[in-house]
């Protein structure tokens, strides 16, 4: 297990050196990915133009809009612009809605351009989009229904990822003053990390209810190695997930929960400090999950924010998000390498056989992500 002890030499120059990195991408991939946006995951390293249909396209706005923000340069708001008429239509005609994950969607895109640009109809859509989600909450059980069709009893269960979905409607409710979004955002908060985590402070993927009565009945993976084990990408979902909850609900008991997820995922890597796509392989020759380290960087980095000065982990886990960003800088990167992604040795779905050691578009946000919360005070789109 690593000590974290040191502080790698991370300096600015760095910092805006990997930063240039990903700006020389996205204006390689401006064209193609205008009207359509990249693939979940790319195939032999290159992404591929698909419709906004999935769960993924607002992570390339995203990083347009970080571009936009860090450079200033109207060329990456025209696209995310174009961009955001996509994510209107996407609402009025009702395309693939049967999902949790519109915190995803809406965030990156209209909530980002709504913060950044004061955009008043991105801010409506978000809030549309906000609406949809807040559909999906069932009162057996007080959780938001991830997947699926809200008749089907198959269907009726959290996942871990969904923490990332809040932020949504913890927005709406400070932008609208309706205190209905953050109860419900609140509530599901609540209900993930009470069933959710393990006694060892490892977590199950998903967990399913009981549709009639509301009762918890099991946790069940969907994208880890098995049901006992813990899916890297799920932990690392928990170790961004939680301190976002804090920023909305300055809940003090959330820093505890922030810290177990946490310990329990930095205790699980392998040398290099970037996790195997499931934590229970900490050597040998599994594919590793880099999405996994961006994501939980950016958690720890939330974090920071919030842990007390006097708090004896503090040190630690910024000292461990700046090694493994190290890492992905100096040996993650595809610079050198015929790619039009950003972040190698990613994973999708190992079990599903989708983008396994490939790029993933989402890694590439949060590693962007992550450099941008490090090169300046960033107010972030969640
Ligand atoms: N939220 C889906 C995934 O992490 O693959």
């Amino acid at each position: 297990m690593h000590e974290w002890k040191t502080t790698p030499e991370v300096t600015t120059e760095k910092l805006r050196q990997a930063f240039d990195y990903c700006l020389k991408k996205i204006d390689e991939n401006l064209e193609a990915f205008t009207y359509l946006f990249p693939s979940e995951a790319s195939q032999d390293l290159f992404y591929y133009p698909i419709e906004n249909t999935g769960w993924t396209a607002s992570f390339w706005t995203g990083m347009l809009w970080l571009a936009y923000e860090m450079t200033g340069d109207e060329k990456y708001r025209k696209v995310a612009e174009i961009q955001l008429q996509n994510f209107r239509r996407r609402i009025d005609e009702k395309i693939s809605l049967d999902t949790h994950d519109l915190g995803f969607l809406y965030s990156l895109s209209c909530v980002a351009a709504y913060k950044l640009t004061g955009n008043d109809e991105a801010k409506e859509t978000a809030l549309a989009a906000a609406d949809v989600l807040m559909k999906r909450y069932r009162e057996k059980g007080a959780f938001i229904q991830a997947w699926g069709s809200l008749t089907d009893p198959d269907n009726y269960r959290l996942i871990i990822d969904c923490l990332l979905n809040l932020p949504l409607l913890f927005w709406a409710s400070e932008a609208t003053g309706d205190n209905r979004y953050y109860t419900v955002a609140e509530t599901h908060l609540k209900t993930t990390l009470k069933y959710i985590i393990r006694e060892d402070s490892s977590t199950y993927h998903t967990f399913f209810f009981d549709p009639e009565t509301g009762a918890p009945v099991k946790g069940v993976t969907h994208q880890g190695f098995s049901d006992t084990s813990c899916w890297s990408r799920g932990q690392a979902w928990g170790v961004y997930g939680v301190p976002l909850g804090y920023a909305y609900t300055k809940d003090k008991s959330l820093l505890p929960v922030y810290k177990k997820l946490t310990d329990y995922f930095l205790s699980h890597l392998p040398e290099d400090g970037i996790p195997y796509w499931d934590l229970i392989f900490t050597s040998g020759s599994e594919p590793r999950d880099s999405s996994a380290a961006a994501i939980a960087i950016c958690g720890m980095l939330e974090a920071d924010k919030w842990l007390d000065q006097g708090d004896e982990k503090k040190a630690m886990y910024r000292q461990a998000a700046l090694a493994m960003l190290n890492t992905l800088m100096d040996r993650y990167t595809t610079e050198g390498v015929a790619s039009n992604g950003l972040l190698l040795h990613a994973v999708y779905h190992k079990n599903g056989g989708l983008g396994v050691d490939e790029c993933n578009i989402w890694g590439d946000y949060y590693y962007m992500e992550a450099l941008v919360r490090l090169l300046k005070p960033w107010k972030m789109y969640w």
